[in-house]
């Protein structure tokens, strides 16, 4: 039988571990108001890389902290990412019908749903950080709380979805464009990777730094790379209509830099990432397969 890279197996177990621990937390279908539930258990339970979940448990395995401490993060950053895109495929924002190769949440359901989903999927995440969590005190929880709302919120996803808005149609300079995929896309994902950290006791602040820029650098290339594929790929293997960025004209890495120059910025931030790990022993080569993952995945 033909042997999985280390990393594929990772993603999998990571995958239907989170995809349990979601199904879990979410309310069932029967219960009222059923729309509502149906409508979030298909916007979250409808696929996905699980890429911020996996994020979670890799930082994890690189700091010796168990799973099972780390499945109510891992839920918390797929629900707050599950709702950024039943909000960013809506009308107003980008307008999609196809996410994760299912018609979208607003198209499948309706806006109203669609905007009440979105609302209801970042508040639970919030919900499910409230719980009593083993290894974790009273402090750690609300740190925990404080820092996915800041990646959340208008100085991270919400505020870079924001500029994202604003920017449609103009040609930003490269700092503007670098800043707006930092928070739209970057927090969230730094976030994970911070989340898992905070749930170690008493981390090394050197170390926590070195993996905060790790995740900033991933962060960064993962928006790009999502450009690059908008660009290059096509609906079936994406499970998103291609083409979307320039039919919209969105300010991206390839509209700026071209497809040569967003993919050499790609690797050059993959290659800072695996820099910054430099400290870190074999336990963080999950971490390093990962990076390399966002850079040269096709979907
Ligand atoms: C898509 O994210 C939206 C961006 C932030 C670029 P993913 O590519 O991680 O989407 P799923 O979760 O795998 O569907
Ligand atoms: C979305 O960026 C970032 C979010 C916060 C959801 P995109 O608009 O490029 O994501 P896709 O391409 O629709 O998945
Ligand atoms: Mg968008
Ligand atoms: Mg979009
Ligand atoms: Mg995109």
């Amino acid at each position: 039988m033909h042997r999985m890279a280390p990393l594929a197996v990772f993603m999998q177990t990571g995958q239907k571990r989170v995809e349990r621990a979601l199904d879990q937390y979410l309310p069932a279908e029967t219960t009222l108001p059923q729309k509502l539930h149906q409508a979030m258990r298909y916007s979250t339970l409808n696929g996905g890389k699980r890429l911020r979940a996996i994020l979670v448990y890799a930082t994890g395995e690189a700091l010796s902290i168990e799973p099972e401490q780390l499945d109510i993060a891992a839920c918390a950053v797929e629900l707050i990412h599950a709702y950024s895109l039943v909000h960013d495929d809506l009308p107003a924002m980008d307008d999609d019908q196809l996410r994760r190769g299912k018609p979208t949440c607003h198209i499948a359901f309706d806006e109203a749903t669609a905007l009440l989903t979105g609302d209801a999927l970042q508040t639970l995440a919030f919900h499910l950080l409230c719980k009593p969590q083993t290894g974790l005190n009273a402090e750690h929880a609300l740190k925990m709380i404080e820092l996915l709302a800041h990646a959340s919120g208008s100085y991270g996803m919400a505020g870079g979805q924001a500029v994202d808005l604003e920017s449609t149609g103009k040609k930003l300079t490269l700092p503007e464009l670098e800043n707006m995929h930092i928070h739209k896309t970057g927090a969230l994902i730094r976030a994970s990777v911070k989340l898992a950290a905070l749930s170690h006791p008493d981390l090394d602040p050197a170390i926590e730094k070195r993996l905060d820029h790790y995740a900033k650098c991933i962060g960064l290339a993962f928006q790009i790379q999502d450009d690059i594929l908008d660009e290059e790929s096509n609906t079936d293997t994406l499970g998103k209509t291609g083409g979307k960025d320039r039919a919209n004209n969105k300010a991206t890495y390839p509209s700026l830099l071209g497809l040569k120059g967003a993919k050499e910025k790609a690797v050059a931030l993959h290659n800072e990432a695996i820099n910054s790990l430099e400290p870190l022993d074999d336990k963080a080569n999950l971490l390093r397969a990962l990076s390399d993952f966002v850079i040269h995945r096709h979907h």
